[in-house]
């Protein structure tokens, strides 16, 4: 077991991770700070619900990655690049990612250096492990993904056998592999090692697979809190048509189907579309359609149609949403569009184009993302 922190105590390498902006502030400040800033930036709308917070702030990420790369001695090093540089700083423990995630992370970089796996060299574009990744389900599923700059790993067998004998918690390891000049973790192929090549979690009784590339909210704690705020935001009736727009893997349309006539998901990321068609299929739910496709070229072809719609729930990524998309939701006169951020910058600028036909009814934030500067809100929206 790791120890636990206290409140106000930093992490040791908070200043230089720039992972956690508000290390050293009690938890109760950081929900205020949080709280005053969606205030300032939302409060001209409608006024704000107070943050909904968690009991235990700590551990609670499922998804950890580090860089791997060389100190100037050689010494393999990995952990996050310093902000604005390309200086690795080494984590032993973050206090906001999953213990046993943690732990795997230690053991995989001695087992890099036991088995003397090279590491990737940015500047010479040219090793093996670039990045790892571990991602974990309250399944106690642990997923282990070795990204490599090169399509073989030397040894990768020995490692992968040894890591399952420490770690028998771990159910699937995979390489996936990068060899771009890119500052995206990911690459394009994956080749499983070890187990499915995929972890599974449940929510509200629903189960859901996730694959390596596959966008999954990161908070295993909050995750059910902030759904059923989108949900109750809607006040379905039973007859409804919704869209569930950049839906990533499904979950949002899933948890709402018991209670809608259908449900029509739309996201871009091809292998999250996958994981969606077979979490319908894993949860035998027949009332819902997934759609590989950009969300605003979606909206517009439904407006086309002019397909009814009775409510949009919109989670788009912290870019936030675009006029195409909201044009179009203009064009299909939902009854009410429930947004749900994880940037209130990107949404005030949409809800100041939103609000031209319709109006803020409820703010709500959610805090997803303790320590750090991150905060989630469900608004729910209705027509002017
Ligand atoms: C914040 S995530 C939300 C996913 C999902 N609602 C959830 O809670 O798991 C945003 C999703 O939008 C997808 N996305 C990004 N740009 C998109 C676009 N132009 N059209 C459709 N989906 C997009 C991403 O791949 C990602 O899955």
């Amino acid at each position: 077991m790791t120890r636990k922190h206290s409140e106000t105590e930093k992490c040791p390498v908070a200043k230089y991770c720039g992972g956690c902006q508000l290390q050293g502030f009690s938890y109760e400040k950081q929900l205020e700070i949080k709280q005053k800033r969606i205030e300032e930036l939302l409060e001209r709308f409608h006024k704000v619900e107070p943050i909904i917070g968690m009991k235990d702030p700590y551990h609670y990420r499922n998804k950890i990655q580090v860089t791997y790369g060389y100190d100037d001695h050689h010494r393999v090093v990995c952990g996050n690049y310093v902000p604005g540089t390309h200086q690795i700083i080494e984590i032993d423990e973050c206090m906001i990612c999953d213990e046993k995630a943690n732990q795997i992370i230690q053991t995989v970089k001695e087992l890099i250096i036991k088995y003397r796996i090279s590491v990737f060299d940015e500047k010479a574009m040219k090793g093996c492990i670039r990045h790892v990744m571990i991602r974990c389900s309250n399944r106690n599923e642990y997923m282990v993904i070795l990204v490599t700059g090169s399509p073989a790993i030397r040894n990768g067998e020995q490692l992968t056998k040894e890591l399952l004998r420490r770690h028998p918690e771990i159910t699937t390891v995979v390489q996936n592999i990068n060899s771009r000049h890119t500052s995206m973790i990911l690459g394009d192929k994956n080749r499983t090692l070890y187990g499915r090549g995929y972890i599974t979690d449940t929510l509200y009784g629903l189960k859901f697979r996730i694959s390596p590339a596959s966008f999954y909210q990161v908070n295993k704690r909050q995750t059910e809190i902030l759904y059923a705020e989108a949900v109750k935001a809607a006040q379905f009736k039973g007859n409804e048509v919704l869209i569930d727009a950049y839906c990533g893997t499904g979950t949002i349309g899933l948890y709402a189907s018991k209670s809608v006539k259908k449900v029509l998901g739309v996201e871009l990321n091809r292998s999250a579309v996958k994981d969606a068609l077979i979490n319908r299929k894993m949860n035998g739910i027949d009332n819902v359609e997934f759609v590989c496709e950009d969300a605003g070229k979606y909206m517009e072809y439904l407006a086309k149609q002019k397909i009814p719609v009775d409510t949009v729930i919109m989670d788009p990524p912290r870019t936030g949403s675009d006029k195409k998309f909201m044009s179009s939701v203009f064009a299909l006169k939902p009854e009410k569009i429930v947004y749900v951020s994880c940037n209130p910058v990107t949404l005030k600028d949409d809800l100041n184009y939103l609000t031209k036909n319709y109006k803020v009814v409820k703010i709500q934030p959610v805090d997803m993302f303790p320590f750090t500067e991150h905060v989630e809100s469900v608004v729910l929206i209705t027509r002017a």
